[in-house]
């Protein structure tokens, strides 16, 4: 080791943190508009000055250290996220609408964000994405929305929001995620969302919403997903559901839909289908069978369903099903043996015979098999030959 080496290290060192200094300082100018700052900082003031934002601090730059916002390239604040922030207590804060640029707004699990939407949220016509996600947010779902129409994500999921869906959300033709699962809401699905035609992802899942599943999904082209679930929901399963293009799931479980299933959902593109607890009747083989090419998941359990198992021709692709809780007879399909399958449940049908290649269930729990008829083999005692 050279004297020379020992000598020189504390300069370079000292050289290199000059270096990495100049750039640090370059790449971050102090680009946030100082207005758009300054309404950040009275709204966390408004919040109660949380611990959980504590990246917004005067001394910093918003756009390049804050993390949750985003700007322009004039310095404006264009998008801003409140995510996981468990200590603000109490109502959505002013002051939003101070922010001229801005289109994205969410706020994301603020668990104890209480109160309603403010009415000077009207103000937001520029929104493209509104998100308030795992909140205590009460009160309706305001009809002003409708007036967002650059809005491409609506989703209000996880509060507790009451009172219809606004008929005026039909206005908003740029729409592609429309979510608004687990609130409070009740009514109809209306009308006026007939015009959402360009929808790719509907979830109204676990509301009071009542009534029939609406036609004019028909029109809705786009559609990959579509989920009902938990409502109180009437009437027959619509038959154009089985010509969707690009829908791959379809969940309309826990509801009080009636009549049989439309065959058309036997030749379609689903991956997914839903529809336990309901009061379904007839004929559901035909979902099972290889024409149903891409099914993966089939849970129809809780129905009224009477049909003979034993010739159905079972989709390769088939990974879970659940079944019990009808009056399902005949026998397991012979290709039951040979699914690569992750959940099934047959209980509490009619179903008789043998287990198909029941060796290869010998250790699962029984009762996946239990209440039937007379099944035998695999995990249940022995057939009797
Ligand atoms: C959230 O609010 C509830 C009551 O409204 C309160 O008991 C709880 O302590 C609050 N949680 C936090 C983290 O402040
Ligand atoms: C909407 O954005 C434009 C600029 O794109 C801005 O001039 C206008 O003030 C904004 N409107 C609102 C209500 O923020
Ligand atoms: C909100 O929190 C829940 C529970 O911790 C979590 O499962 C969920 O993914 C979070 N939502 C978002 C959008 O991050
Ligand atoms: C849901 O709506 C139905 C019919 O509109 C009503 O009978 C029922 O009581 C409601 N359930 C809840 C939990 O509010
Ligand atoms: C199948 O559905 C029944 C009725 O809802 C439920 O009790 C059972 O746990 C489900 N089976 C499986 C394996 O998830």
């Amino acid at each position: 080791m050279s004297l020379l080496k020992l000598y020189i290290l504390p300069f370079l060192l000292i050289f290199i943190s000059q270096i990495s200094y100049l750039t640090y300082s370059q790449s971050t100018p102090n680009v946030c508009n100082q207005n758009d700052k300054n309404t950040l900082l009275n709204i966390k003031n408004k919040l109660g000055n949380p611990s959980s934002l504590p990246l917004w601090d005067p001394n910093t730059d918003c756009c390049t250290q804050w993390s949750t916002i985003q700007c322009n390239d004039q310095g404006y604040v264009t998008s801003l996220t409140i995510q996981e922030a468990h200590d603000i207590n109490g109502p959505i804060p002013p002051f939003l609408d101070q922010l001229p640029y801005l289109t994205g707004l969410y706020f994301i699990n603020v668990t104890n964000l209480s109160g309603p939407i403010p009415t000077y949220f009207r103000k937001l016509t520029n929104l493209t994405a509104f998100v308030i996600w795992g909140t205590k947010v009460t009160g309706p779902i305001p009809d002003f929305l409708g007036r967002f129409t650059n809005l491409v994500q609506l989703n209000l999921p996880f509060n507790r929001l009451s009172g219809p869906i606004p008929n005026s959300l039909g206005r908003l033709k740029k729409l592609l995620y429309l979510y608004l699962a687990s609130n409070r809401l009740t009514g109809p699905i209306p009308t006026g969302l007939n015009k959402l035609t360009g929808l790719s992802n509907l979830d109204i899942s676990s509301n009071n919403l009542s009534g029939p599943i609406p036609d004019f999904f028909a029109k809705f082209e786009n559609l990959g997903t579509i989920n009902l679930d938990s409502n109180s929901l009437t009437g027959p399963i619509p038959a154009y559901l089985g010509h969707m293009p690009w829908l791959t799931t379809l969940s309309l479980s826990n509801n009080r839909l009636t009549g049989p299933i439309p065959t058309s959902l036997g030749q379609c593109n689903l991956v997914l289908i839903g529809l336990a607890n309901n009061k379904l009747t007839g004929d559901a083989s035909f979902l099972f069978d290889k024409a149903n090419k891409q099914i993966n998941e089939i849970h129809i359990q809780n129905n009224l369903f009477k049909f003979d198992f034993s010739n159905v021709d079972l989709s390769p692709g088939l990974i879970g099903f659940n079944v019990s809780h009808n009056m399902i007879y005949g026998s397991l399909p012979k290709q039951f043996g040979q699914l690569w399958v992750d959940l099934v449940d047959v209980s509490y049908n009619q179903l008789c015979g043998p287990i198909p290649n029941g060796g290869l269930f010998k250790s699962v729990d029984p009762i996946i098999f239990s209440h039937n008829k007379c099944l035998c083999g695999g995990p249940l005692p022995p057939c009797k030959s």
